[in-house]
């Protein structure tokens, strides 16, 4: 097949190039430094020309919900527009595990624009052409969710069913190559929290370096994601567990 990835250089768009073109498929590689903006809308359809799937895996980090509804409803509306252009061109878009209620957390805004962007697709694309491949959270993220202050390191303490960016890459790979539809949850093989997992990558680094490991202080967040809010609740399991993962790092 041919398909065009928007977001191809990110942190999960790099790894699920590599694994598409290792099954053979040919892809378009889509980001602004390729000419292609999703949000005003350049480029989309021409790196669309001639696809049999586009897949969504663009970004905006911001926990501003005003910001990430902005980007995620301009971009997921430029992918959606450009393969209704083309009959029998599907989506996959690349989603994170929430639970509704946390879709409307003033908190996290971040995910109000990822319902957004579930809901733009789930509106334009006709449901035998729409892939929703939702990822729990990567072990990637938790540098991201790090405020560091000197020998302190202070980590929001929200639970989460955590994989490794490459896993969910390949498990997205797997399902666009076989042309599944609907949505599908992955998570990986423990549930965490990310204080913890932010301890024991930083004892990782240390002991790599050895240097001194600064001291994780988790922050409980009120609201729906202090509890089960972002564990998804019968995912499809990576059998990477953190420990794993770690020793590839
Ligand atoms: N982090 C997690 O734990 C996690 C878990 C599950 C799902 N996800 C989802 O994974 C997706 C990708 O996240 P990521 O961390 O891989 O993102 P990332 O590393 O920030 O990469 C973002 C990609 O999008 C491109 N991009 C940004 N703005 C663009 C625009 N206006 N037009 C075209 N391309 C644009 C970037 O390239 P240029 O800058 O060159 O344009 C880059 O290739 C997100 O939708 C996120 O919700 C994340």
């Amino acid at each position: 097949m041919q398909i065009t990835v928007y977001g191809a250089t990110g942190t999960f768009g790099a790894r699920l190039v590599d694994q598409l073109r290792e099954r053979g498929h040919t892809v378009i590689a889509a980001h602004r430094g390729s000419g292609v903006d999703t949000y005003n809308g350049n480029g989309v359809a021409e790196a669309a020309e001639g696809s049999d799937v586009l897949v969504d895996c663009v970004n905006r980090m911001t926990m501003k919900g005003r910001q990430a509804v902005d980007f995620f409803s301009h971009s997921s509306r430029s992918i959606a527009l450009a393969a209704a252009e083309q009959p029998g061109t599907s989506v996959a878009c690349l989603s994170i595990a929430f639970r509704p209620e946390v879709g409307e957390s003033k908190l996290l805004g971040y995910y109000q624009g990822k319902a957004v962007q579930e809901r733009i697709y789930r509106r334009i694309v006709p449901e035998e052409r729409l892939l929703i491949f939702r990822s729990a959270q990567w072990f990637e993220l938790v540098d991201a969710m790090t405020i560091s202050a000197g020998p302190l390191c202070f980590v929001p303490k929200v639970r989460v069913q955590a994989l490794a960016a490459a896993e969910a890459a390949r498990m997205m790979a797997e399902a666009i190559d076989v042309g599944e539809t609907g949505t599908i949850e992955v998570a990986g093989p423990e549930i965490s929290d990310f204080a913890t997992i932010a301890r024991r990558l930083n004892a990782h680094r240390a002991k790599a370096t050895g240097t001194k490991s600064p001291q994780v202080i988790g922050i409980p967040l009120p609201g729906p994601a202090s509890r089960d809010g972002l564990i998804p609740p019968s995912p499809r399991l990576s059998d990477v567990t953190l420990d794993d993962w770690l020793r590839t790092y």
